[in-house]
C-alpha cells in the first residue's frame, strides 16, 4: 500500500520563489499508488528563519479537515523583507497515514520605503568606444546602439553575514555578479513589462558569494527592450521607453545578532564600457574580446580609471517582484551537421528551429580575428534564408583575443534559428565546438503526448517548440523577425494549448496586467501588450484576448483571483463594443479588423467573426461575474449576451443552417459559442459544417482565429472521424503539410513554403508562430481524453473521454493538473482497446467510454462491477459513464 504523497509544493504557483511580498497562496499536488487514496486534512506551519539561527513561527493554519490542495492563503504575521521562510505541510489521508513535506520561499522588498537603491546610469562624460578598425559593416542605426556598460561597487565587511539577499532590476537588461561569480541563471532580466507602469525585480540569496574583507558587486547593463529595438516600424523601433539604460541593485546583509546593513546603487558605483560594443535583441551582439578584462568584476580590480555612475532616478514605485520563472537557458542542442561552404565559412544545422543563441568554441585563431555568426530558420539553395527576418539583423560578431581557445556566446541578444553560418574562422570547424543554447521562460512542462504515428508526434513536438520559442518574457507572435510582440489574438488562441503543455499561468497572468494597462479610457483593449503607442485599439478576436485569456487561466488553474482582478476590465471591454455597436452587430470600432487571419481558400465574414466574439466575450464576462459573486452585474451582461446571440442568429443564420459566408470558420464560431436559437438549428449548422469540410475533400480553410475550434467542435457534433481525417491529412493546407516538409516548429502560414511556389512573401513569413498550433490542447483532451466537466476549473471535476483515433494503434501521455498527475494510455489489441488511466488522489473522475453496455468493459480482467474504485453511473446512446476513484485502472473495451 503506497502512501499519499504531496509533491510540487508551491507558494504563489512557484517552486521556492525568492520575491514574495504579500501573503502567498500555497498549493501542492498529490500522488499515491493506492486506489481511493485521498487527503482528509492538512496543516501548514510557516516559520521565518532567523539570521542568528533558529526560527520564529509566523503562521499555523491548524489542522484543517479538507481535501483542498490549492488556493490556501497565508494568514499569519506580516512578512519581513529579504528573509527565508520554511513552510511545512502535513497531509493526512483516509487510511490514517500522515506525511510531512517542507518547502521554502523568500521575501522581496515588502514595503516600498525599504528600497535604499537609486537608478544609476552611465556617466555622460564618457568616451565612445572606437570600433575595431577592420569593421565597417555596422551599417544600420548604430547611433541608437551603445556599448554594454560595466558597473561595480567594492565594499568591505568584517565577517560574512548570516544571510545576504540581493534585489535587482534594470531599465534595460542586466547580469549580476558578486565577487566575479554570476548571480542566478536568469537571462535578459528583468524581462519586458509595461515599463511605464511596472518593472520587475529579481531576488537571489548571495550569502555563499561573500567573504570577509573586500567584496565586489557588479553588473553588466545592456539596452534590452527598454532602450533597444522592438517592434516592426522603423520609425518607432528603438528607444521606446528611454534613451539610456539604468540599473538598480540592493544588497541586504543580515548579521547573526539581528543587525541589517543595506548597500544600494548610488553614485559611489563605478562604471565603464565593456567589451560588448553593443547588444540588441533584434540587432545581435558585437563583442571585442580583446577588451574583455576578465577580472573587471573582482574586488581587487583597480577602478580608478572608471567613471562614477550617475543617479538617473529614485522612483521605486514601479518595481514589482518577479512572479514567474525568468528566461533561462534550458537546453543545449548539438550540431547535427557542419558543412564547409567556402573560405572560412561553415553552415551548421542544429536540426531544430529554436530560439536562443550559438555557443562557439574557437581554437588557435590569431588575435583580432573577426568571427561572424549569422542565423536563419531555413535554407534556400544551401544558403541561409534571412529575407523573412525583415529589418532584424541576426548577426553576432566577435573579435578573438588570441588565446589558444575561446568560448563565445552572446549575452544580451537572441535569435530564432535552426541554421547558423559561421564566417571568418581560420581552419575548419569541428561539430563538437558548436552548440545551440535554447532560451525561454523556464516554465514547468505539464502535458505530454506520443503515439504510434511519427508525423503526429512531430506535430505535437513542433507545438511545444512553438511554445518554447514564443514564451520569452512575454507571449510573442514570433521570435525571429523585427516583431516579437505580445499580440493578443495569437496568445488567446494558443492559451488553452499553452496552459495544457506548460505552467505558463503565472506568466500569462503577469502579462495580463500589461494588457489591462493598455486598455484605454473607453474600455478598448489593445492589439498588443506591452503597448506600442502608435498602434490602434484592439480588433475583434485581438482585443477579446483581454477577456478570454483570464478565463482560460482560471479554467486551467482554478484560481479565482485571476478573474477577480480581470472582471472590471472585461465588463469595460464588452460595454465598449456595445456602446459603439448598438445594433449588436459589431462593425464599428473594429481597429485593424484582421478577420480570421491567414485563412486559406475562403474568407469568413468579418462581421460574423466580430459579432460571434462579441457574444463570446459577453458570455465569459457574465460567467466571470457570477463566479466572483457579482450576480446583478452578471445578469446584465448575460442578458446582453443573449441579445447578441439572438441578433447573430437572425442576422447571419439562414433557416437551412447556413451561416452567412458559408465558411468553416463561420460554422465553428456559431457552434462553439452557442449562437443558435435551439438544438434543431444547432444540428442544421453542424450539418453545414460537415458539408463544408467534405466539399473540400476534408481540408481546412480556417485562419488562426478559428482553427483551434475544428477538432473539438467536429468531435462534439459526433464527427470524430472528420476531426481525425483533418488531423492526419498532410496535403496542403493541413497541419501535417509543414511536418511533411520538414518543419520543426509551427509555421505562421499554411503556405509558408510550398513545392510549387517556394517561400511565401518575405514580408510576413515566420517559421515559428504558435497560433496554428492551437490544436495541441486537443491531443490531450481529445485523443487521450484528459479533460474536465464544462463548469469545472483546475480539473476539479475530471472527465476522461479518450477518442480512439482510427489512424493510431496506440497513444499515451499525461497532464500534471493542479491536483496531481493524470495519465492516459491506450493501445489497440486485436478487436479490443486496452486503456490504462491514472487518476490523482481525491479527484474522482467521470470516464466516458464509447461502449453500448457495461458488460463490454473489464477492469483488471474483471467486470467493472467487481472492480474497487469503479462505479457505473449510467449508459446512454453508445456511451458508458463510470466514476473512478483515485488510482490506476486497466480497462479493456471493444475497439468499436
Ligand atoms: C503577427 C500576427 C498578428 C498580426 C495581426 C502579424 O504581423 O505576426 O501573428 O496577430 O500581425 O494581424
Amino acid at each position: 500500500m503506497s502512501a499519499l504523497e504531496p509533491y510540487a509544493l508551491r507558494a504563489d504557483g512557484q517552486d521556492a520563489p525568492q520575491g514574495i511580498v504579500a501573503a502567498p497562496v500555497f498549493s501542492w499536488r498529490l500522488r499515491s499508488g493506492r486506489r481511493g487514496a485521498r487527503q482528509t486534512a492538512y496543516r501548514i506551519v510557516v516559520a521565518a528563519r532567523l539570521p542568528g539561527g533558529g526560527s520564529a513561527r509566523a503562521w499555523d493554519s491548524g489542522r484543517v479537515e479538507s481535501s483542498e490542495t490549492t488556493g490556501i492563503r497565508y494568514g499569519g504575521a506580516p512578512l519581513a523583507s529579504s528573509r527565508d521562510y520554511d513552510w511545512t505541510l502535513t497531509v493526512e489521508d483516509e487510511a490514517g497515514g500522515v506525511v510531512e513535506r517542507t518547502a521554502v520561499f523568500a521575501t522581496g522588498i515588502v514595503h516600498s520605503d525599504e528600497w535604499a537603491a537609486a537608478w544609476i546610469g552611465r556617466n555622460p562624460v564618457f568616451r565612445h568606444v572606437a570600433l575595431p578598425p577592420q569593421d565597417t559593416d555596422i551599417s544600420f542605426t548604430v547611433n541608437k546602439l551603445q556599448p554594454v556598460r560595466r558597473f561595480v561597487r567594492h565594499f568591505d565587511i568584517d565577517a560574512v553575514p548570516a544571510v545576504a539577499k540581493v534585489h535587482a532590476s534594470a531599465q534595460g537588461v542586466y547580469r549580476l555578479y558578486v565577487n566575479g561569480r554570476r548571480v542566478g541563471t536568469d537571462e535578459l532580466a528583468p524581462g519586458w513589462t509595461e515599463y511605464r507602469d511596472r518593472i520587475t525585480y529579481q531576488s537571489w540569496d548571495v550569502t555563499e558569494h561573500l567573504r570577509p574583507g573586500r567584496n565586489s558587486i557588479a553588473a553588466l547593463l545592456g539596452d534590452g527592450w527598454y532602450v533597444g529595438f522592438i517592434g516592426t516600424d522603423r520609425r518607432h523601433q528603438a528607444q521606446h521607453y528611454g534613451k539610456e539604460p539604468a540599473l538598480l541593485v540592493q544588497l541586504t546583509m543580515d548579521a547573526a545578532d539581528g543587525g541589517r546593513s543595506v548597500l544600494g546603487t548610488d553614485e559611489s558605483w563605478r562604471e565603464t564600457a565593456s567589451d560588448i560594443l553593443y547588444a540588441d535583441l533584434l540587432m545581435g551582439q558585437y563583442e571585442d574580446s580583446r577588451r574583455a578584462q576578465p577580472d573587471w568584476h573582482l574586488p581587487e580590480t583597480d577602478l580608478t580609471d572608471w567613471s562614477s555612475a550617475v543617479v538617473v532616478g529614485t522612483d521605486v514605485d514601479r518595481l514589482t517582484a518577479e512572479v514567474d520563472p525568468g528566461v533561462r537557458a534550458t537546453l543545449t542542442l548539438p550540431a547535427v551537421s557542419v558543412e564547409a561552404v567556402g573560405e572560412g565559412r561553415h553552415i551548421v544545422d542544429f536540426g531544430q528551429n529554436l530560439v536562443g543563441r550559438v555557443r562557439l568554441t574557437v581554437r588557435g585563431q590569431a588575435a583580432g580575428t573577426r568571427i561572424q555568426i549569422n542565423h536563419a530558420e531555413v535554407l534556400d539553395h544551401g544558403e541561409l534564408y534571412t529575407a523573412n527576418l525583415r529589418t532584424a539583423e541576426p548577426l553576432d560578431v566577435f573579435w578573438t583575443d588570441g588565446e589558444s581557445s575561446q568560448v563565445f556566446e552572446p549575452r544580451f541578444t537572441l535569435h530564432g534559428f535552426r541554421f547558423a553560418e559561421i564566417d571568418g574562422l581560420a581552419g575548419s570547424l569541428d561539430a563538437g565546438d558548436v552548440e545551440a543554447v535554447v532560451l525561454h521562460n523556464d516554465v514547468e512542462f505539464l502535458g505530454d503526448f506520443s503515439s504510434s504515428d511519427a508525423p503526429l508526434d512531430r506535430l505535437f513536438q513542433n507545438i511545444c517548440w512553438g511554445l518554447r520559442g514564443n514564451f520569452v518574457s512575454i507571449p510573442t507572435d514570433c521570435p525571429q523577425r523585427d516583431e516579437r510582440l505580445g499580440w493578443l489574438a495569437d496568445a488567446q488562441v494558443f492559451a488553452p494549448t499553452a496552459l495544457a503543455i506548460a505552467d505558463v499561468a503565472p506568466l500569462l497572468r503577469r502579462w495580463m496586467r500589461d494588457v489591462r494597462s493598455a486598455q484605454n479610457d473607453d474600455g478598448a483593449f489593445p492589439d498588443i501588450a506591452p503597448h506600442l503607442i502608435h498602434l490602434r485599439e484592439g480588433a475583434p478576436a485581438w482585443g477579446d484576448g483581454g477577456v478570454t485569456i483570464p478565463w482560460h487561466i482560471h479554467r486551467a488553474t482554478g484560481d479565482l483571483s485571476v478573474l477577480q482582478e480581470a472582471a472590471d476590465s472585461m465588463v469595460a471591454w464588452v460595454r465598449h463594443v456595445e456602446r459603439h455597436n448598438p445594433s449588436l452587430i459589431w462593425r464599428a470600432q473594429v481597429g485593424n479588423d484582421y478577420g480570421d487571419w491567414l485563412q486559406i481558400g475562403e474568407e469568413t465574414r468579418k462581421d460574423v467573426l466580430s459579432t460571434a466574439y462579441f457574444a463570446h466575450s459577453a458570455d465569459l464576462t457574465a460567467r466571470t461575474l457570477r463566479l466572483v459573486g457579482r450576480e446583478a452585474d452578471a445578469d446584465g451582461i448575460e442578458e446582453l449576451r443573449d441579445r447578441i446571440a439572438a441578433t447573430f442568429a437572425s442576422a447571419f443564420v439562414a433557416p437551412d443552417g447556413t451561416v452567412a459566408g458559408d465558411t468553416q470558420g463561420g460554422y465553428l464560431l456559431a457552434l462553439s459559442f452557442g449562437l443558435y436559437r435551439d438544438i434543431a438549428e444547432r444540428d442544421r449548422i453542424a450539418e453545414k459544417l460537415v458539408e463544408s469540410v467534405l466539399r473540400r475533400d476534408v481540408s481546412l480553410t480556417t485562419g488562426f482565429v478559428t482553427v483551434g475550434l475544428l477538432c473539438p467542435v467536429l468531435a462534439e457534433i459526433g464527427r470524430d472521424d472528420l476531426a481525425f481525417r483533418l488531423l492526419h491529412n498532410d496535403r496542403y493546407p493541413s497541419w501535417l503539410f509543414s511536418v511533411r516538409n520538414g518543419a520543426t516548429t509551427i509555421w505562421e502560414r499554411w503556405d509558408g513554403w510550398t513545392p510549387e511556389h517556394g517561400f511565401q512573401s518575405a514580408r510576413m513569413n515566420s517559421f515559428n508562430h504558435y497560433s496554428l498550433g492551437s490544436v495541441g490542447q486537443w491531443f490531450l483532451s481529445g485523443i487521450l481524453g484528459i479533460t474536465q466537466q464544462s463548469g469545472s476549473a483546475g480539473y476539479r471535476d475530471l472527465r476522461l473521454a479518450p477518442r480512439f483515433d482510427p489512424f493510431l494503434t496506440h497513444a499515451q501521455g499525461s497532464l500534471e493538473t493542479p491536483r496531481g498527475r493524470v495519465e492516459s494510455s491506450w493501445r489497440r489489441d486485436g478487436d479490443e482497446i486496452a486503456w490504462t488511466v491514472t487518476v490523482p488522489p481525491g479527484t474522482p473522475a467521470i470516464a466516458d467510454l464509447p461502449c453500448r453496455t457495461a458488460s463490454e468493459i473489464t477492469e483488471g480482467g474483471e467486470n467493472t462491477t467487481h472492480s474497487q474504485g469503479v462505479t457505473l453511473m449510467d449508459h446512454g446512446q453508445g456511451s458508458i459513464r463510470l466514476r473512478l476513484e483515485s488510482g490506476t485502472f486497466n480497462f479493456r473495451l471493444p475497439a468499436g
